[in-house]
């Protein structure tokens, strides 16, 4: 199972979604790709947001060396299953589809723990440092439900 988390950034929400679940994996049996990106190329290169790290950290998960890059096409062939955020990050990752399959993969990360609600994982970037502890909350259930669904 290969699958791509994807916020705006790539520095706050997916780097902490692919630190969750890549470890779930492990802990599971669960062979595979973890990966993240975002819909933005301008924090490529950058390291995760430190309070991202930090609320890592606090969770027994190190993601400091995961490295930001932008979402392009090819990721619709690399991966099975793409998550991405919010709303706007849906769009951002759609209008980049090539046809249906490309589209299918695309689904809000929420939906797995909150079906059909289409629940919004918040972005953090401009809030405290409560934000992320909700953040990591929101994407531990989610990544549990997922992980349930393909055991
Ligand atoms: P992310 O958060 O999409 O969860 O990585 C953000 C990071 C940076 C910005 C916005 C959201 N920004 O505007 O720079």
């Amino acid at each position: 199972m290969k699958v791509l988390m994807v916020c705006l950034g790539n520095i706050c929400r997916s780097p902490l979604a692919e630190g969750i679940l890549k470890e779930k994996f492990v802990k599971n049996n669960i062979s595979g790709i973890v990966d993240s990106a975002g819909t933005a190329a301008y924090h490529a290169g950058e390291n995760p947001d430190p309070r991202s790290i930090d609320i890592a950290k606090r969770h027994g998960l190190d993601i400091s060396r995961q490295i930001a890059r932008q979402f392009t096409v090819e990721d619709f062939d690399k991966f099975d299953k793409i998550f991405v955020m919010d709303e706007a990050n849906y769009e951002n990752v759609i209008k980049l589809a090539r046809n249906k399959d490309d589209i299918q993969k695309v689904e809000l990360f929420l939906n797995q723990a909150f079906p059909k609600q289409n629940l919004p994982v918040p972005d953090p970037y401009y809030g405290g440092n409560d934000g992320f502890e909700n953040v990591y909350q929101l994407l531990n259930k989610a990544c549990d439900a997922f992980i349930e669904k393909i055991q």
